[in-house]
């Protein structure tokens, strides 16, 4: 995890937040490549979820909703982990992982292990994040910040099942940040306090839920090893009856093999009727489906996939990261998927001050820019150039050199396999785009 940090800093990916004053536990923010990938990632979700089905549409709710709806999902009540205060050193634990806390004393043991620990009993701590909507603090109304994306899909069903002229099954589908009090530290971007959730409501008639189920954990699994992450980094692991969490008859994680061993990637829970029928009841309108044709009405349950995106960021920089010996050097290269990688192609002039050579290339990068994300760079070595590429996950150097002024072809550049050949200057646009749209084949 120390190398994929560094170089997610190093490379302007990833780094803490409000570093100027200190950094804030579990708070990251994203810089120009990191924002890349993260957009590329909730767009393949995305189109694979909406773009290449018939049967499920987009949503974008608010994030702070009415406090009812929290209430009604059993947020307020039930969205809690148990934690002790230690009353010496004044840290927080959770309860159930004190074998795998460290006591704030030094040498660090577990907490409770020193003499002078002073823990108290466990409590339940909402995880859920307070303000106020109003002008006046005292009397404003108490609303929560999102803990998950789900709930405004829920209370939105009417609407959108009406409005997208869709019956069961189909799905709602929503991409957006949601907010939790962690308190167990977060493994860089595993898990933070803020951070952005890929959820999808799919509403089936009940007595299909469990078929559907389980398509959605085959879907969900094949769109992983699609985008790169390797079958063997990748396990289902249903979950025992005391882990599921209030709303669910089933629940499986898909677990990636991180650095800090295999954790849950994604969750693809069996929520039945329960939100449908607890916002019925709360809000008195009633969530079910009517076939205007034959009368026929019900609640239908819901099978749910629900993905963060910067955990799914953070597993396929773990799976790309490679180090490996060229010729007498070391390289650093993400073997991102292409349809993912920050930066589709990088445009180099071999000798950056020969005019005709950075003409040719300039124009060559505005042609690409207009088709996908193109880097243009011509500072340094053409060797440190190239490492700073693969460090990105550029799949694709195309390089403009002194032949390319006497035949008007250049050098492309693999990434993943170093290979270089010559095309026609004017092929590179198809070259480019035919690439990016053939399956991926991962180099062994
Ligand atoms: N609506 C269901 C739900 O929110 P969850 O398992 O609590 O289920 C779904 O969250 C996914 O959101 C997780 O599998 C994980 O990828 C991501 N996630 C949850 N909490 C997170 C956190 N604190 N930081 C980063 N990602 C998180």
């Amino acid at each position: 995890m120390d190398k994929i940090v560094s170089l997610c800093r190093r490379r302007g990916f990833v780094f803490p937040s409000s570093e100027i004053y200190g950094g804030l536990g579990s708070s990251y923010d994203y810089g120009h490549y990191g924002v890349l990938l993260k957009e590329n990632v909730k767009a393949r979700w995305l189109e694979a979820m909406v773009r290449e089905r018939d049967d499920i549409v987009a949503l974008d709710s608010s994030i702070i909703l009415h406090p009812q709806v929290w209430e009604a999902s059993g947020h307020v009540g039930g969205f809690t982990d148990p934690l002790v205060d230690c009353r010496h050193c004044k840290r927080r634990y959770r309860a159930d992982q004190l074998d795998a806390s460290q006591c704030g004393q030094r040498p660090s043991k577990k907490p409770g292990e020193t003499s002078d620990c002073d823990l108290t009993e466990p409590r339940q701590f909402n995880l859920m994040f307070e303000t106020r909507v109003g002008p006046v603090e005292e009397t404003g109304t108490k609303v929560f910040l999102r803990p998950e994306t789900a709930q405004g899909i829920f209370i939105n069903f009417k609407n959108v099942a009406q409005l997208a002229r869709r019956k069961p099954p189909f799905g709602i589908a929503q991409i957006g940040k949601s907010f939790r009090n962690e308190i167990t530290p977060g493994n860089f971007i595993f898990r933070t306090l803020e951070f952005e959730q890929m959820e999808m409501e799919f509403f089936v008639p009940p007595a299909s839920a469990s078929e559907w189920y389980r398509t959605w954990i085959d879907e969900r699994l094949a769109w992983h090893t699609r985008y790169g992450l390797r079958e063997s980094h990748v396990r289902v692991r249903a979950h025992e009856s005391d882990e599921l969490s209030h709303y669910s008859s089933e629940t499986s994680d898909i677990e990636y093999l991180f650095p800090i061993g295999w954790s849950e990637l994604e969750g693809i829970a069996n929520r039945g009727a329960f939100d449908l029928t607890a916002h019925t009841a709360a809000s008195g309108t009633k969530l079910e489906w009517v076939d205007s044709a034959s009368g026929e009405r019900y609640t239908p349950h819901v099978i749910e996939p629900a993905l963060g995106v910067n955990r799914s960021m953070l597993a396929f920089i773990c799976d790309a990261y490679h180090e490996e010996v060229v010729g007498d050097r070391e390289r650093t290269v993400l073997r991102l998927h292409p349809r993912l990688s920050p930066v589709s192609a990088a445009v180099l002039p071999l000798v950056p001050r020969d005019a005709t050579m950075s003409e040719k290339a300039r124009a060559l990068y505005e042609e690409l820019r207009q088709v996908a994300s193109v880097e243009y760079d011509d500072s340094g070595q053409i060797g440190r150039r190239y490492r700073r590429q693969d460090e990105i996950g550029t799949p694709f150097a195309y390089t403009i050199d002194e032949q390319t002024l006497v035949d008007e072809t250049v050098t492309v550049r693999d990434r993943d396999t170093l290979a270089q050949e010559r095309l026609p200057i004017g092929g590179v646009r198809s070259h480019l785009l035919e690439a990016l749209a053939r399956p991926w084949q991962r180099v062994p």
